[in-house]
């Protein structure tokens, strides 16, 4: 069995509940499961339960993560349009701004008039990063296009929205996107069988779009597993959220789709590395890197380091599993176990 060696990964979007959902996951399990998956950085949305919007919030929770990660963790901030003195507070502390135009978890939407009004006044410099589905995109593209804010359009999911995106690429906007391993590996059609554990926002599509990521994926620029953990008892429930875990499948779906010559290793690490710190303005240490078992294994959600226990991909045969991790030359993971103390991470 071989052995690869990658860089240490960054997934800029995951959902790590902490603080105010940790039944779901916490800081600790959601950065056990980015070691577990592969991932060094991973860079965490705002939508808690308070959302981060305001800069007492943000404090309070980078100092809880302080004490809890063993990845380094980046964060974006939120706004619904009311928090526009905040933004000079925060601007240099996050990574961006998430901003949310269709429902999701936390009733966290905003519409066209807050639209205009954050665009006018995030600052320059700074990325904005979107859920915006189908139709939505153009709206937010009039933005883009009228102030020229770098703008990053996560978790496409359909032909509709990557063509959007081609388009505005093509016209030359600052412009990036994202696709989730869920998007590319699954579709409506698994729905029936997954219920629940299939629903997520966007939903899953038809066979035509999924085949139409996986021809177009030149001009997608990262891979983002939004991962998004809700309990067992949540999902069963008469009203399931919607969001599915992911930072433990991606890589392993990835690898298996190289094996299958349906993309390179090479482009895997564009889309999981290069890419998402050429985005995020990151710079990593030459001592941070990873080695994967080319070794084929099952999908197991009981496996997994994330809290919530489940996963869509359950019983998927996959090749690459993650042997060990090192973060700024200290091995922090080996052979499914956390080497590190709490706290190890880096807050970004
Ligand atoms: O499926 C989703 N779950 N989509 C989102 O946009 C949010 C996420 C969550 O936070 O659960
Ligand atoms: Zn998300």
């Amino acid at each position: 069995m071989s052995t690869i060696k990658l860089p240490g990964l960054v997934d800029m979007h995951v959902h790590l509940r902490d603080p105010g959902q940790t039944e779901k996951e916490d800081f600790y399990t959601g950065t056990s499961a980015a070691l577990a998956g592969g991932f060094t950085t991973v860079f965490d949305m705002p939508n808690n339960k308070l959302p981060i919007t305001t800069s007492e919030r943000l404090e309070e929770k980078k100092e809880d993560a302080k004490k809890k990660i063993v990845c380094d963790v980046g964060f974006y901030f939120g706004s619904l349009g009311e928090n526009i003195d905040e933004f000079k507070k925060i601007k240099n502390k996050v990574y961006g701004l998430k901003l949310y135009l269709n429902q999701t978890t936390g009733g966290y939407i905003i519409d066209e008039i807050a639209l205009k009004k954050i665009y006018d006044n995030w600052p320059n410099d700074s990325l904005i990063l979107l859920h915006s589905e189908e139709n939505i995109i153009d709206r937010v593209m009039n933005e883009v296009r009228r102030t020229g804010k770098r703008s990053h359009f996560c978790h496409l999911s359909s032909k509709a929205e990557l063509v959007a995106v081609i388009q505005a690429k093509k016209d030359n906007l600052p412009v990036t996107c994202g696709v989730c391993p869920h998007h590319l590996f699954l579709t409506e059609k698994d729905v029936s069988l997954l219920g629940a554990f299939g629903r997520m926002k966007p939903e899953l599509k038809s066979e035509k779009d999924r085949q139409f990521l996986w021809k177009n994926l030149k001009y997608v620029d990262v891979i983002e597993s939004d991962h998004a953990p809700h309990t067992l008892d949540e999902k069963n429930s008469d009203h399931p959220p919607h969001g599915v875990p992911g930072l433990e499948t991606t890589l392993p779906l990835l690898l298996k789709a190289a094996d299958e010559k349906k993309l390179s290793i090479d482009r895997i690490i564009e889309l999981c590395y290069t890419n998402q710190a050429h985005i995020l303005g990151l710079r990593q240490d030459k001592n941070t890197y990873i080695e994967v078992d080319m070794m084929e294994y099952i999908i197991r959600g009981k496996d997994l380091k994330t809290k919530c226990g489940w996963t869509p991909f359950e019983g998927w045969k996959v090749k690459g599993r993650v042997k060990r991790v090192v973060l700024r030359g200290k091995k922090v993971y080996e052979d499914g176990k956390v080497l590190v103390k709490p706290g190890f991470g880096k807050v970004l």
